[in-house]
């Protein structure tokens, strides 16, 4: 586990070696030194929000904060719902149907028997395997497709389409994946296509995510448009696909890190809901998303100026003393035991996130099925961090299974 105050404030920035490998290591310097950073050496120069309080009080201030610049470091027309109002109140009231207690209900065999299907084939398989392309990686990307309809002969391209979509949204030349985004848009307009006119034809369609978004309306009845349906689509895949990988794969190798934890939950698996939100607050898969300033704003002396990138640190925030005691400590009992203040891991606010019901159901049927099934699991190496400096997963998570 990291030693928090080794990095300096000054030194800080998401770039740095030691925070791409660790963005715990930089926590503590940047919450007591540096409450408001500015990176200077990145185009755009950007501000780094911190501190529990601040944070969520700017995810709360979205009349200051606001989203139309885009969520990632560059400015960017809006993608899908990570828009101001009246745009996002329209898009989030469109979709919030496809996550309700009901609609997880009813997804919720589909997860268990994915689940089991990728344990039977680890079992079947080598005794060392690897934890994210074999398990998490592939169970909430077939769990959205089946929600979207995409046939299982296209899931390989799907998986590929989604990941880059990612991928472009850190990039520093997004325009070095414009190939393959157009095919993927290409894919879904088809995809949106095709099942409109089956509805519109009066023939019988699932009752799916697709239909949900192929079929709303304007609230003038007009349907939406192919633009605004494409990019809530394509937001519904992006934003719920590689966190949960990431959620999944964070919280067993942590678990494996000390293996008396995992043991812990295989004789205690009624711990595993507190232990998600402990690996959320500890390893937030989405580590921090920009927001762009709407006027100045002075903060602790600090003056950030209008139209101004601002980074909103949920991972440091989630460290901040002041609202976690022991903040360094990876403790399964604190959700248990306690009630903390909420993580931020999942936003704050107007934006928090749509997909969080599904990612803790998921990740939820995910450890039940493991510990009950894989109990002597082994890590067997720490693996590689996913690219993109905003998010925090593992790309490869090397382990035995027995
Ligand atoms: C562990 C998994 C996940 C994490 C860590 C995560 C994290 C986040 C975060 C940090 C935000 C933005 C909050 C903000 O702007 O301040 C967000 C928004 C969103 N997420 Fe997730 N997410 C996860 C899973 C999902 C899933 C499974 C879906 C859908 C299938 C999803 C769909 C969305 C959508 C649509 C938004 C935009 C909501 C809005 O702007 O109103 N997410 N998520």
């Amino acid at each position: 586990m990291s030693d928090a105050t080794r990095l300096d404030s000054n030194a800080w920035s998401p770039f740095a070696p030691a925070v791409m490998q660790d963005p715990a290591a930089g926590h503590q310097a940047l919450l007591q030194q540096c409450p408001v950073h500015h990176c200077a050496d990145f185009d755009p120069p950007f501000y780094t929000l911190s501190r529990y309080a601040d944070v969520e009080a700017a995810l709360r201030d979205v009349a200051t904060f606001s989203s139309e610049f885009g969520q990632g470091p560059r400015f960017t027309d809006p993608q899908g719902m990570l828009c101001d109002a009246p745009q996002h109140t329209f898009m989030r009231k469109l979709t919030q149907p496809a996550f309700t207690p009901g609609a997880m209900r009813a997804v919720a065999p589909q997860i268990e028997v994915l689940a089991n299907e990728l344990i039977d084939r680890i079992i079947d398989g080598p005794e060392t395997f690897d934890f994210h392309d074999d398990f998490a990686f592939p169970l909430p990307v077939v769990i959205i497709a089946g929600l979207l309809g995409v046939p299982t002969a296209d899931l390989d391209q799907f998986k590929a389409w989604s990941d880059i979509q990612v991928a472009a949204m850190g990039a520093e030349d997004p325009a070095q994946y414009a190939k393959e985004q157009a095919a993927f848009f290409a894919y879904m307009q088809n995809h949106l296509s095709t099942r409109r006119a089956q509805m519109q034809s009066g023939a019988d369609v699932p009752d799916d995510l697709l239909s949900l978004i192929a079929g709303a309306a304007y609230d003038d009845g007009a349907l939406i448009d192919n633009a605004d349906a494409l990019s809530l689509l394509m937001q519904l895949l992006v934003g719920g696909n590689e966190t949960t990988t990431s959620l999944i794969t964070n919280l067993v190798w942590r678990l494996l890190e000390s293996p008396a934890q995992y043991a812990q939950l295989v004789q205690e698996p009624e711990l595993i809901s507190a232990a998600i939100e402990e690996s959320l607050r500890f390893d937030p898969p989405v580590l921090g998303l920009y927001r762009n300033t709407t006027r100045a704003v002075t903060l602790h002396e600090v003056t950030i100026p209008a139209q101004t990138k601002v980074w909103i640190n949920y991972a440091a925030a989630n460290r901040d003393a002041s609202a976690f005691p022991n903040p360094d400590l990876f403790d399964l009992q604190r959700y248990q035991h306690h009630k903390p203040k909420r993580h931020m891991s999942f936003g704050l606010g107007v934006h928090f996130c749509l997909g969080a019901p599904m990612a803790r159901l998921e990740a939820e049927i995910a450890l039940n099925a493991l510990v009950k099934r894989l109990p002597d699991l082994r890590l067997m190496g720490e693996g590689e961090r996913i690219a993109p400096f905003f998010l925090w997963g593992r790309r490869t998570l090397p382990v035995a299974r027995k």
